[in-house]
């Protein structure tokens, strides 16, 4: 017998708590555990959570997702996101559980613009992060299990956290100069919609691998900023076009990052909404309290929006 139907790590992320909200939604049994609960760092500790609790299915949520920061730390980046991603996938076997592993379009380099990015494109990661949760995924596959899925998404924001549009209105509210990049191009991934898709693929159980689950549409982040003002009311800020490259960040980003979801759409019978369908109920959740300050208490914690 199954204790609970799904275990949610990363559950203090901005993705992991959407998922719990869904699950509670769906009157599902979940249990969410974070670094406190289920440090990644231990595999000790992996497989005592997942055996202690004996899931249907493990969503994985878990990561270090400060890009840029992944590149002064490469191998913690690899050990969190890549090894450990191996250790939750055997404690999952061993658990006979299913296991859900989000991934990122991070993992390919963009280099065909405008073609939507296929599940089984060549994996060509431009950097740390992206590398790291490519050995995730390798790590998720190599069971070969009809029950372990990697879905990979997008551009993530949602209501409570720090994302990309509160950041937008932020600045503009404050009255400082917007400048943001043109020659980014993707696809803007609501977590409400992303947690719902999540939860069908546990519970519709399509074939084993790879899916994409995004928003419908794309745009660059310039037109998302665009778009975020339009929708807030403040449409007459001005937003400078700015490139990629003269930010100077220290990982590079994929130029083209749309994917292509129709084997997700195919599995759930529709696609995610558009977009901009999702910036507005985003807009409507989102509580306008301050952003959280970006967490301190380890290396490379903190969240970035892209
Ligand atoms: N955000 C995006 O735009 C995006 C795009 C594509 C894919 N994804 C993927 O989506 C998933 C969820 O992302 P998110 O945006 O919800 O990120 P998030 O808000 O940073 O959540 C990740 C959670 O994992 C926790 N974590 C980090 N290191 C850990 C460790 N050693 N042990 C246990 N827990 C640890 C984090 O804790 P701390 O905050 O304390 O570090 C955080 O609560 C990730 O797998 C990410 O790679 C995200």
């Amino acid at each position: 017998m199954r204790r609970i139907d799904y275990l949610v790590t990363g559950a203090l992320g901005q993705l992991g708590r959407a998922v719990l909200a869904e699950a509670q939604r769906r009157g599902r049994h979940a249990v969410g555990v974070d670094v406190q609960e289920m440090p990644l760092e231990s595999r000790a500790a992996v497989h005592a959570v997942v055996a202690g609790q004996r899931p249907g299915a493990v969503v994985h949520c878990g990561a270090i997702t400060n890009v840029d920061g992944c590149e002064q730390e490469p191998l913690l980046a690899h050990r969190i996101n890549g090894l450990a991603t191996g250790w939750v996938a055997e404690a999952a076997a061993a658990a006979g559980a299913a296991l859900v592993y989000v991934s990122t379009d991070f993992v390919f380099d963009g280099a065909q613009p405008g073609v939507p990015i296929a599940v089984d494109a060549p994996l060509r990661p431009l950097s740390v992060y992206g590398a790291s949760k490519a050995l995730g995924e390798v790590a998720v596959l190599a069971h070969g299990r009809p029950d372990f899925w990697v879905v990979r998404t997008s551009w993530v924001f949602g209501p409570g956290g720090r994302n990309f549009p509160r950041a937008i209105l932020d600045r503009a509210r404050s009255g400082q100069p917007l400048a943001v990049v043109t020659d980014q191009v993707g696809r803007p991934t609501m977590t409400h919609d992303l947690a719902e898709a999540l939860l069908d693929v546990a519970d519709l159980r399509p074939p084993g691998g790879i899916y994409h689950a995004a928003n419908e549409g794309s745009c660059s982040w310039h037109q998302f900023a665009v778009d975020v003002l339009r929708e807030s009311g403040l449409g007459h800020v001005a937003v400078a076009p700015q490139l990629a490259a003269d930010l100077k960040r220290p990982a590079a980003r994929p130029a083209w990052s749309v994917l292509d979801t129709s084997a997700l759409a195919a599995v759930r019978g529709r696609p995610l909404p558009h977009y901009q369908d999702a910036l507005r109920r985003h807009l409507q959740l989102d509580d306008g309290a301050a952003a959280p300050p970006p967490p301190t208490n380890g290396p490379l914690r903190g969240k970035e929006y892209t």
